[in-house]
């Protein structure tokens, strides 16, 4: 906690933002039986708060995404876990912790439409817009947030700090420490 320069979004505000996402998933797929996709390990905090509020039959799968960033504005979407069942016909709904510069989730929408999905969207507790390099079009987002590197609620720093129960922002001296 002490390598947190900021709180950006306390617990409470966590939750309650993520119940009114799923108080709007839940009407938007009213007769609908969908298949939450999380994708790991970024998304098992909020995939487990939207769980407990998403009221309907659904099921949820995960699948383990890598993107290797060349450079600025190419990057290579690895799949090191796919999802085992098949998803013809059904409604997917994309569970991920943070959209930055969308090419994983571009990737991936791409993929789970050819393999005939009847609808692939997604649900994103954070959001960086300004950082886009391709279009992603995300249709539950939970926070807008300009571009500062954050932690917390399933968001890592080398694999660290996914465990804290609030978003935050790094101190930068945690980076000058690592890199040094
Ligand atoms: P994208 O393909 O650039 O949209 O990358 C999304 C992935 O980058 C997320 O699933 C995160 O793992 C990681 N990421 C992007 N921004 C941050 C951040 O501010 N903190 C922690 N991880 C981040």
């Amino acid at each position: 906690k002490n390598d947190v320069k900021k709180v950006l979004f306390s617990n409470e505000e966590v939750v309650n933002r993520t119940k009114e996402l799923a108080d709007q998933i839940n009407k938007d797929y009213a007769g609908s039986t969908p298949i939450l996709v999380g994708l790991l390990k970024g998304s098992v905090p909020f995939m487990a708060e939207l769980l407990k509020n998403v009221d309907m039959f659904c099921q949820t799968e995960y699948m383990v995404v890598s993107s290797y960033q060349g450079t600025q504005t190419t990057g290579e979407v690895k799949i090191v876990k796919d999802i085992d069942v098949s998803i013809k016909d059904r409604d997917i709904l994309i569970v991920e912790d943070i959209v930055d510069t969308g090419i994983t989730l571009n990737t991936i929408v791409k993929l789970l439409k050819h393999r005939g999905a009847r609808s692939v969207e997604i649900a994103c507790l954070l959001n960086k817009e300004a950082r886009r390099v391709v279009p992603v079009d995300v249709k539950y987002t939970g926070f807008f947030i300009p571009d500062e590197f954050v932690i917390g609620f399933g968001l890592d720093y080398n694999e660290m700090y996914r465990n804290l129960p609030y978003v935050g922002v790094l101190k930068e001296e945690v980076y000058q420490r690592r890199n040094a």
